[in-house]
């Protein structure tokens, strides 16, 4: 059984104990739904001030929605289109203080305002996005993006 934990104190320490769970989480199961499903879940019990987290995974042209926690949302996004679509592109983390300044950016829940999008390869090639979105601007730092990008190289293991 999963046991939810008080993170107390700094993104410094919380996230490792995150990436940690996500290990365990993750160790000797190869369904990737199933992973990426947990890994959704984990992610949103753990991340405060979000209202949207989960994947996009790449499907012959395109983003497709894949697992996730939050409203129902846009199902295709094409290369160089939206945060997501742009991350692609670049092979580059997205980190969108305020969506409304990013232009192209495609809003599937009107509460978001902030937003952070990490590339997730497999073989060196894309394979999907993970994508946080935040009900306030300025949800996330450069710390957040340094353990989110952890979280996926994680994830990348068992893909
Ligand atoms: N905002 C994203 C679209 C996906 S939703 O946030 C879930 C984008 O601009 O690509």
């Amino acid at each position: 059984m999963f046991e939810t934990k008080e993170y107390k104190g700094t993104k410094e320490k919380n996230y490792p104990i995150v990436i940690k769970q996500l290990d365990a989480l993750l160790y000797d199961e190869p369904d990737v739904i199933a992973n990426l499903s947990n890994a959704s879940a984990l992610l949103n019990q753990f991340l405060d001030e979000v209202n949207w987290v989960g994947f996009y995974l790449w499907k012959e042209d395109e983003l497709v929605l894949g697992p996730f926690q939050g409203l129902p949302a846009c199902v295709r996004i094409k290369s160089g289109k939206g945060v997501c679509g742009t991350a692609v592109a670049e092979n580059k983390t997205q980190l969108v203080a305020d969506v409304h300044q990013f232009p192209g950016h495609i809003a599937c829940d009107a509460a978001s305002q902030s937003e952070i999008v990490v590339p997730i390869l497999k073989d060196g090639e894309i394979f999907g996005v993970l994508d946080i979105d935040s009900p306030i601007k300025n949800r996330f730092d450069e710390t957040d993006q340094k353990y989110l990008e952890e979280f996926v190289k994680t994830l990348e293991k068992y893909l």
